[in-house]
């Protein structure tokens, strides 16, 4: 059988989050398969735990005193291949751009909108990353889990996984239960160029037109230009997630401003921009202390150089007031606060 890779002991968080934050966990064993996590719950993983996948989307405000397991496993491996359509499996511990690149290369559309979202693959049905007018839930055909209880291996149909905007089975019925070791994606190699949300036909076209490593190159480009780099600025992307109101709250908000973002949802809800309401809350490129609000993307907190996750979660509570004194809109955040 095969053995869990490495394990440690009081270590450091901080190279593991993007935020950048000094926490510890008690410990932390990096996993590759459904039979390393058996062994290590039938050796009676009964405390406290958790995973982390790439660290893009948390913000540790404690040290952890349970267990972290991290998905390390790299396979990425075609399916089935059927002159158009590919099902491509990637293991959940592949760099999800990494698999982006790996797609571009081999002429299959389908995630290139996705391009340089940072973390893994495992993470990507958990919170169904999105990005310009496409989400990972576009591309899943199925979700490979261990799952806690049984100790089985299962694997879910997307049609089960409860996919919404930044929204899963993964965060809610399923947490805690199942952890996902690997993902299978439908490609494509007809091209299916999305270019509808903002600048990114604009861009595109710049580059010569709608080929796959085009769009691949002209959405990392727009993402460099607007979001800071983790390596340089301790974040994790968006903090706040969209707020989904009813539609006579975005009319009575668009009758005041009238360049109020508004995105229709098929449920007769309208999606607005957080971003938008904090920057018009007066707070982009706030500062406080060792954090900050993003001065290019309001929707953006950002560690400033040695500060803790409390101080980042003060602050995110500090935006959250200012947007509902403002607007009279709650806005909840997007990343998981530990
Ligand atoms: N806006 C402002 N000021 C700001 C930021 C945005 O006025 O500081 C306005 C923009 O002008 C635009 C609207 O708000 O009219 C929407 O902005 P943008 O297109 O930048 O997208 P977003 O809604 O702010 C979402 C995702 C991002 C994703 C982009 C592009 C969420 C929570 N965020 O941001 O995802 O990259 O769309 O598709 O849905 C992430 O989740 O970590 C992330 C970066």
């Amino acid at each position: 059988m095969h053995i869990m890779i490495r394990e440690f002991h009081h270590i450091s968080l901080r190279a593991r989050n993007s935020f950048r934050v000094e926490q510890q966990a008690a410990r932390l064993v990096e996993f590759e398969t459904a039979d390393d996590l058996r062994t290590l719950f039938d050796s009676g993983l009964s405390e406290r735990w958790t995973v982390l996948s790439g660290g893009n989307n948390v913000l540790f405000t404690a040290d952890y005193d349970g267990t972290i397991l991290t998905p390390v496993s790299q396979g990425i491996a075609v399916l089935d291949d059927r002159g158009d359509d590919v099902c491509v499996r990637a293991d959940a511990g592949v760099e999800w751009d990494d698999l982006v690149e790996w797609a571009v290369v081999r002429g299959l559309w389908g995630i290139e909108n996705l391009s340089l979202i940072p973390g893994k693959v495992g993470a990507a049905p958990v919170q169904n990353i999105g990005a310009y007018g496409c989400e990972a839930a576009d591309a899943i055909e199925r979700v490979h889990l261990f799952c806690v209880e049984s100790g089985a291996r299962l694997s879910l149909d997307a049609a089960h996984c409860a996919f919404g905007y930044r929204e899963s089975v993964f965060k809610h019925e399923l947490k805690g239960r199942a952890i996902i070791t690997a993902v299978d994606f439908r490609l494509s190699r007809t091209p299916r160029p999305k270019l509808g949300y903002g600048d990114v036909e604009r861009e595109v076209e710049a580059r010569g037109g709608a080929t796959l490593r085009n769009i691949r190159e002209a959405i990392s480009a727009i993402r460099r230009a607007k979001l800071p780099d983790t390596t340089v600025l301790g974040n994790a992307g968006s903090f706040f997630k969209n707020p989904v109101v009813d539609a006579a709250t975005a009319e009575r908000l668009a009758a005041e401003h009238p360049d109020l973002p508004r995105y229709p949802a098929p449920d007769g809800r309208v999606k607005l921009a957080a971003g938008w309401l904090i920057d018009r809350a007066g707070m982009k490129g706030y500062r406080s202390g060792r954090v900050g609000v993003h001065e290019r993307q309001a929707l953006v907190l950002v560690n400033l150089g040695g500060a803790t996750g409390a101080e980042v979660l003060a602050l995110a509570r500090e935006v959250q007031t200012r947007v509902r004194e403002r607007f009279g809109i709650a806005i909840d955040t997007e990343v998981n606060i530990l």
